[in-house]
């Protein structure tokens, strides 16, 4: 068996991937690109919920023609007829399935899917492990303000040891050159994370008027038991209200994954704010995914063909 490419984290893309990436992201939302996937068989299985990154997969996939198939955890013989994962990518991959989406409560339940099928394999979640896709569409949201991540800094705030979201987007912004200031309470943020490029801070308050963007996170509450420490608390020390914002610089740019807790990490001033960027990047959700799922299909082809079009 071939083992095809799949996207489990951003280090499996290179430097000019993720530069392909982004000029398609940005191609593909000034044109519709046409039927890149077609007869291609994209699977969708998530054993988890969601909203953004199932539905904006599923319309990526559409947009470029693929054949789609939704799998939920109730449809699969994997989890009540004693199915091994393996045996589960073998079938699929016997019928002719090409890509298989997959979001897991388990960290690593991708890469092994991975091993089994014969295609390629995209996490959309896995645990607090990764996010890949979304760390694109963050990455993207930045660059679209800033052309160059590089020299510039930007806060993730709240819950980061539960937040893949969190993981991936420190990968992709050290790649891309920028500073990363991790906020929260050492319950969601332990020392350990701090190295090169990465520094960690409690205080929100003496961190905002250096921040370029602030990336909000959601308390994954559904990854541990009890909450370490109370609403209130939180609430007092890493809530980002109209008091906040006024510490922050102007042209400040706020981001949230989705989906957000009103009242928790954010109130609604930050939703009426001029720098809140949360619809922007729900919005490249769409096109990033269509970028990605074309260049694991088809590779990095059209560059190519345009040189040959430019030689001749
Ligand atoms: C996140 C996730 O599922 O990891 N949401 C998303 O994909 N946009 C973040 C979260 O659930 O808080």
């Amino acid at each position: 068996m071939r083992i095809r490419r799949s996207l489990i984290d951003l280090d499996d893309l290179t430097a000019e991937e993720l530069t392909y990436i982004f000029k398609r992201t940005a191609a593909f939302e000034r044109t519709d690109p046409g039927p890149l996937l077609a007869g291609t068989a994209c699977v969708n299985m998530f054993f988890e919920q969601s909203t953004r990154t199932f539905a904006s997969f599923n319309l990526a996939q559409l947009r470029l023609a693929a054949y789609v198939i939704n799998l939920t955890p109730k449809d699969l013989s994997l989890a009540t007829k004693g199915e091994t994962l393996e045996d589960t990518a073998i079938t699929l991959s016997a019928m002719g399935m090409n890509v298989l989406v997959v979001r897991h409560p388990e960290a690593g339940f991708p890469q092994r899917i991975a091993l089994a099928f014969d295609g390629h394999v995209i996490n959309a979640g896995d645990g607090v492990h990764a996010h890949p896709t979304q760390a694109l569409l963050d990455l993207y949201t930045m660059i679209e303000e800033f052309d160059e991540l590089r020299g510039r800094t930007v806060a993730i705030v709240g819950d980061i040891l539960h937040s893949r979201v969190a993981h991936s987007a420190i990968r992709g912004l050290r790649r891309l050159g920028a500073s990363v200031i991790l906020v929260g309470p050492e319950s969601f943020l332990p020392d350990s994370y701090a190295e090169s490029g990465v520094n960690i801070e409690r205080d929100l308050d003496a961190v905002l008027p250096r921040c370029d963007a602030i990336m909000l996170l959601r308390i994954q509450r559904e990854r541990f038991a009890e909450m370490p420490i109370s609403d209130q608390e939180y609430i007092a020390a890493y809530r980002l209200d109209a008091q906040r914002l006024r510490k922050a610089r102007n042209d400040v740019i706020v981001l949230h994954p989705g989906p957000y807790n009103r009242g928790m990490e954010l109130d609604d001033s930050v939703l009426e704010f001029a720098g809140w960027r949360y619809a922007r990047q729900v919005h490249h959700g769409v096109a990033i995914r269509m970028a990605v799922l074309d260049l694991l299909v088809n590779g990095e082809h059209l560059p190519k063909r345009a040189e040959v079009v430019r030689a001749t």
